[in-house]
């Protein structure tokens, strides 16, 4: 009914709009005014976080993504390996786990029937199990050691948003105090974070409130026939979930690369007219990667693309070559994602909306997959 959907037409723009809630509700009661961490749920004591050599995230779709941008930030804290693996190939390929290895399995329903037979593979090998979850005492949470629950609030939507967002952000409290345990050199950098994590949902909402320009943009390419996506670093998994969310949600061709494949194949794609989403890093701690981005928007603006840029507010190198630009707010690189995945979001439920789609009932898809 319109009342359970908060006044919104669909469940999915109201979740959209939760976020900033629903962020700070996945870090409440878990960051402490000095920066301390407490993750007691995890079930995992620091002793046995300290034995830990190797981490292997499972997922599938969406948290899957979370798991490639969790990567990225729990290799750089923690100096522990990570792969990221899709839930589906992991235990068909026989991978080496032994209890050294903790499995972080990235699931929102916690009913994802691949997840769970990847989940139950890692035990029997006697890997430590841990689960970040968003639906209370659902299967793989109970059949994990530890979970992190996400506390959105349910998502009606088939396509994830909130769960998504604070999928991320418990992925990085984990990275975080997997960090604080360990006592790896990063030490100051993760308390700068801490502290910025801490202020995510203001950033949410900040980005929220600009998002009106993206929404008039997808309205114009309901008609294109193929996006593609583009980004490095975390940059490149956020490219993916926007590309999975225009095909989930608008059935759209989208493609994602990491920006610098485009020279070994790609770029032959580039056409007159052919809409290019690039996600650009934050000139500031990844300045070589920004500069490698802005150039490729050149390239293939100089090619006839049209450029949709989303770039830091007042990073002014890329005006020249975007056609269109979304500005977001300045937040350190590792913790992007959480603020450039919602233009992602809002783009391809407008672009869907503009098709006339069922944004929170997509054909062909449904909210949980229980089978192989
Ligand atoms: C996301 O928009 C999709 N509905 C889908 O890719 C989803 O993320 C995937 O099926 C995994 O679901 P889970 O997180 O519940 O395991």
């Amino acid at each position: 009914s319109a009342a359970e959907k908060g006044g919104y037409e669909y469940f999915m723009l109201k979740e959209i709009v939760e976020q900033p809630q629903a962020v700070a509700d996945t870090l409440l009661g878990r960051v402490g005014v000095d920066g301390t961490l407490t993750l007691d749920e995890m079930r995992l004591a620091p002793s046995e976080l300290r034995e830990i050599e190797k981490i292997v995230i499972i997922a599938c779709g969406t948290s899957y993504h979370a798991g490639l941008i969790a990567k990225y930030a729990i290799e750089h804290w923690c100096r522990v390996p990570c792969e990221v693996e899709v839930a589906s190939e992991f235990r068909y390929r026989d991978p080496i786990l032994n209890r050294q290895t903790m499995v972080i399995a990235i699931s929102q329903s916690g009913e994802s029937m691949d997840t769970l037979m990847a989940v139950r593979y890692a035990r029997e090998q006697r890997a430590r199990v841990l689960a970040i979850c968003n639906v209370n005492g659902s299967t793989i949470p109970r059949e994990s050691d530890g979970v992190l629950y996400t506390h959105a609030g349910p998502e009606v939507g088939v396509a994830a948003t909130k769960t998504f967002l604070t999928q991320l952000v418990a992925c990085y409290l984990i990275g975080l105090y997997l960090a604080q345990v360990r006592n790896t050199k990063f030490g100051d950098e993760v308390n700068a974070v801490i502290a910025q994590l801490a202020r995510m949902p203001e950033q949410v909402q900040k980005v929220l409130g600009t998002v009106g320009p993206v929404r008039e943009l997808a309205r114009s390419l309901s008609g294109a026939g193929t996006v593609l996506f583009l980004g490095r670093h975390v940059g490149y998994p956020v490219a993916l979930e926007g590309a999975l969310k225009l095909k989930e949600l608008a059935y759209m061709h989208a493609e994602a690369f990491a920006a610098g494949e485009l020279k070994h194949g790609p770029i032959a794609l580039i056409e007159d007219g052919l809409p290019v989403v690039v996600v650009v890093p934050s000139p500031e701690g990844r300045g070589v990667l920004h500069d490698k981005i802005v150039s490729n928007i050149q390239e293939i603006r100089a090619r006839g693309a049209r450029t949709i840029v989303i770039a830091e507010e007042g990073d002014e190198s890329v005006r020249p070559y975007a056609d269109e630009l979304i500005g977001i707010p300045a937040v350190p690189t590792l913790l992007q994602p959480i603020i450039s995945s919602i233009p992602m979001q809002v783009f391809a439920c407008e672009l869907a909306l503009a098709k006339g789609n069922d944004v929170d009932q997509p054909r062909n898809l449904a909210k949980s997959v229980t089978v192989e």
